[in-house]
């Protein structure tokens, strides 16, 4: 019985280590060690052994089990070369590509109006987007209730102050800065604030809730729209490095006396009409005017001394004239496949 498992260890042993593939193991498991393989069947005839034999012989074989079990597997690593490849590094091979980020089209445009406007001698400002309801809407010429606060319907933060009221709101434009810049730099100023803002907009291709400005307000003495029209002409051939017409149409903002709003011709159909610009031809850049007087007290600078002019345009509307975006809501959008692009 002692030669019969030694032979049969020696001779599976033997075809393991010559074995040339995973069929071949295969075969050599099944003939050792399957349900009716050699070893299988010595250790099934151990019951008809006498005590002592039983315990002598079944030790052995189960040991031989366990070094066939493990020749087995070392033959299958080195066929399928498992064990080459774990311990071989190849230092030449290109390492993991790391993808690039890029910015957003609508922060390619602020940092080209940035250059545009710090190049004319303007500072660029920042400003809170959850502002204060005196900031954003008192002084700025709108008092509590006073109708022309219906012009931009906003988000509302719930918290009352001490009065009752809600006095916080998600910013509805970046005019709110202008009084900041006045409070902190008096006059004479020239500043710039692109940021962003928030309204309770019906949502479509140029309107979105959540959108970007670019205020500019410009305080000096003897300021006029003259000195208006030539900035923005500076900013939009800054911009767009070709002709770019542009309308003004009277409107009314509290803060601003006399007051207008700036259309630019549309880029995108070449002023022909489509849905960007409402097939107008025209696409309404945003709002404008000579500084109201109370605007400039709540500033801090004195009206009979100072005067100036104030815009605030839709950046998110210059980059779609810009890179020729039809739709306002890629901006905001997140898919990449928009975003890339640009
Ligand atoms: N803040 C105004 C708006 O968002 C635009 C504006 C800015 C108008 C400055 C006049 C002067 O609608």
């Amino acid at each position: 019985m002692q030669e019969k498992i030694d032979k049969i260890k020696q001779e599976a042993l033997d075809r393991i280590g010559k074995a040339g593939s995973e069929e071949e193991l295969s075969r050599l498991e099944k003939k050792y060690l399957g349900r009716k393989g050699e070893l299988t069947q010595i250790l099934r005839g151990l019951k008809d052994l006498s005590g002592e034999e039983r315990k002598e012989i079944g030790q052995k074989a189960n040991r031989i089990k366990q070094e066939l079990d493990s020749s087995l597997n070392e033959a299958r690593k080195r066929i399928s070369g498992v064990s080459s490849k774990e311990e071989f590094t190849d230092v030449t091979l290109p390492g993991e590509e790391i993808e690039r980020g890029h910015l957003n089209p609508v922060t390619l445009i602020r940092n080209e109006l940035e250059d545009v406007f710090t190049s004319l001698g303007f500072i660029v400002m920042d400003g809170p987007e959850l502002e204060s309801d005196y900031y954003c809407f008192e002084a700025l010429n709108i008092p509590k209730y006073h109708p022309a606060r219906d012009m931009q319907d906003t988000f509302y933060i719930d918290k009352k102050n001490q009065d009752g009221e809600y006095d916080m709101v998600m910013r509805t434009h970046t005019s709110p800065v202008q009084i900041r810049g006045m409070e902190k730099y008096g006059a004479p100023i020239r500043m710039v604030v692109p940021g962003r803002a928030f309204r309770n907009e019906d949502i479509d291709a140029c309107h979105e809730h959540t959108f970007y400005q670019i205020e500019c307000l410009m305080v000096d003495e003897n300021i006029s729209i003259a000195n208006f029209r030539d900035v923005v002409k500076e900013m939009l051939s800054g911009i767009f490095k070709q002709e770019v017409k542009v309308r003004l149409r009277p409107a009314y903002f509290p803060f601003v006396e006399p007051g207008f709003e700036v259309d630019m011709s549309c880029t995108i159909c070449g002023g022909q009409g489509c849905p960007s610009c409402k097939n107008t031809g025209w696409l309404e850049m945003g709002g404008a005017g000579m500084v109201h007087p109370n605007v400039l007290k709540f500033g801090g600078v004195d009206p009979e001394e100072y005067s100036g002019f104030a815009f605030g345009f839709g950046m998110d509307r210059i980059a779609m004239m810009k890179f020729g975006i039809n739709d306002i809501r890629v901006f905001n959008g997140g898919n990449l496949k928009d975003l890339q692009q640009f």
